[in-house]
């Protein structure tokens, strides 16, 4: 099992769940009840996966896509360790990930 770090960004402390290699991180937060909406479901359409990871683990993820970069780029409060949650498989090598939700998050919901 590999197992992942969701630090709240209001400094309320760090959840840390487990789960296999192969699952996407986008329902690996969502299933730990992380505010990700992931509303386009993985099609790079929306950019509400948006994570930011801990800068020390961020050169273990393998490069984002051009079209990641491009949702990236739209995506609010996004910072240089920004990552799309759905573009994100889960292997061994990135056991003890360490993220962090964009706290622009909540208030994207329902405008
Ligand atoms: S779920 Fe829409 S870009 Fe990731």
């Amino acid at each position: 099992m590999i197992r992942v770090r969701f630090e709240d960004a209001r400094g309320g402390g760090v959840q840390e769940v487990q789960a296999p290699p192969g699952v996407r991180l986008l329902e690996v937060a969502q299933n730990a009840g992380q505010p990700l909406e992931g509303t386009c479901e993985g099609q790079m359409a929306c950019s509400t996966c948006h994570v930011i990871v801990a800068p020390e683990d961020f050169e273990r993820l393998p490069p984002a896509s051009e079209e990641e970069e491009d949702m990236l780029d739209l995506a609010i409060g996004a910072v240089r360790t920004s990552r799309l949650a759905c573009q994100i498989l889960l292997t061994d090598t990135l056991d003890g990930l360490t993220l962090r939700m964009p706290s622009a998050h909540r208030d994207m919901q329902g405008r």
